[in-house]
């Protein structure tokens, strides 16, 4: 695979090409493009390999006095720590589960032991529903629930309104912290301080964040913060960050043999072990990125695994940018085109949602599949963003196409061309 015509190139693209089998696939004889990243990315090889092989040499459950439960608990154990390094927490402060929509159930239960009538929550028209649906549900013990208004022409949140709604009643506020529809980056930095002066649990979707830039959570200063590792070329488990003073409190809702201490007491049956021995893998692909930019830039190879993690995901995040910039740009340039998208200067993810005049997003994803260019169409569960505020429900939603670091130049003008052909 040739690198860029013209692009700077902080990932290596050949290295990132070969690591993806997925690459390899074609559709009706066209090579495939594979722009579904927002809903899962392809995996490099040794995330497969690493599930296979616990199935096949390591299978067992937890804690036992023999070979395949010990190699269990170390792989879990080295997951925790690779995700530590990715989220720059301590390993104790990461536990698994099914997926974050089910962590996060579980964290808007355990939270809202704590809370009584009348106390509030805030959440964001912006998110996710697994950000808004968990927390919604607690309405039920008379809990008030704000939501923040997304500013429809700018496409970002409306800080006037959230800074009129946090205050002395709330208890929590959940922020997502970018949006899986419009890739719209939030300042949960900000969000974590403003929950934190009126003493309020702040809880960060970073789902969608998560492939696309680094993540400090002690410099965020939130108390929860969730993934899914689905989304950053890992196998489909969920990833919840508790800060240790807070975790320790948690009174989630656990068996009595359950072990109590942090991360476990989230932990609620036995996790997917292949899938959590697959992450560690995943993070050493971001890892590697990391290391070659470093030394194609001639810069000193970061020392240790959150050094050159961070590297990756700036060398991710540089490539994606630019990347998306031509997306955004050719796009806009298709008569009938609106690109759905934060006013240049806005952080935004490389995830580039649009609609056509001519047909509805439904149609043009099918037309795109059809010629091997895999996108999203609808809401992607933004439900309240992409239906209700932005009220795209006539045009079948919205259609999404999300940039990874295994995507060219080349894929990008194939998919406008693909484009402009279909609602020329
Ligand atoms: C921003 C965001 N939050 C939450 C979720 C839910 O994640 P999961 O599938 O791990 O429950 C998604 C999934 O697409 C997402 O994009």
């Amino acid at each position: 695979m040739a690198q860029s015509k013209t692009m700077n190139q902080p990932v290596d693209l050949s290295f990132c090409r070969d690591e993806f089998p997925a690459m390899e696939m074609k559709v009706n004889g066209k090579p495939a493009i594979f722009l579904d990243g927002p809903g899962g990315t392809q995996v490099p090889a040794p995330v497969a390999e690493a599930v296979a092989d616990y199935l096949l040499h390591a299978n067992a459950n937890t804690h036992g006095l023999f070979a395949t439960s010990h190699r269990s608990d170390e792989l879990i154990s080295e997951a925790r720590s690779a995700v530590a390094d990715l989220l720059g927490s301590a390993a104790d402060e990461i536990a698994f589960g099914a997926n974050m929509t089910t962590l996060n159930y579980a964290l808007s239960r355990a939270l809202g032991r704590e809370l009584k009538p009348g106390d509030e929550i805030v959440i964001t028209d912006l998110d996710h529903e697994a950000n808004r649906g968990p927390w919604l549900a607690l309405e039920e013990k008379g809990v008030v629930v704000k939501s923040v208004r997304v500013d429809p022409d700018k496409l970002v949140l409306d800080w006037d309104d959230l800074e009129s709604k946090v205050g002395r009643k709330t208890r929590v506020l959940a922020i997502g912290f970018a949006s899986n529809a419009l890739g719209t980056v939030n300042d949960v930095k900000r969000a974590s301080a403003l929950a934190k002066k009126f003493g309020a649990f702040s809880v960060v979707d970073a789902v969608h964040a998560a492939p696309h830039l680094p993540i400090d959570v002690r410099d965020i200063g939130c108390d929860f913060l969730l993934c899914s590792a689905y989304k950053f070329f890992g196998p489909h488990i969920g990833i919840l960050y508790g800060r240790a003073e807070v975790f320790d409190k948690l009174r989630t809702y656990k068996l009595r043999p359950q072990d109590d201490h942090r991360p476990h007491r989230v932990e609620t049956g036995t996790l997917c072990h292949e899938g959590i021995a697959g992450t560690t893998p995943a993070v050493e692909f971001i890892a590697t990125l990391g290391r070659k930019a470093a030394e194609a830039a001639g810069r000193k190879v970061p020392k240790g695994r959150r050094a050159a993690l961070v590297a990756g995901m700036e060398a991710i995040q540089s490539y994606e940018d630019e990347l998306a910039g031509k997306l955004r740009d050719g796009l806009r340039a298709i008569p009938g085109t609106r690109v759905f998208s934060a006013p240049e200067g806005t952080l935004r993810t490389p995830t580039v949602s649009s609609t056509y005049q001519k047909m509805r997003s439904e149609d043009m994803a099918k037309a795109l599949g059809r010629a091997g260019i895999f996108v999203w169409d609808g809401d992607f569960y933004a439900t309240t963003l992409v239906y209700d505020r932005l009220d795209l429900g006539a045009r079948g939603g919205l259609l999404r196409m999300g940039l990874a670091p295994y995507n060219t130049e080349d894929e990008v003008e194939r998919t406008l061309d693909a484009v402009e052909r279909l609602v020329r």
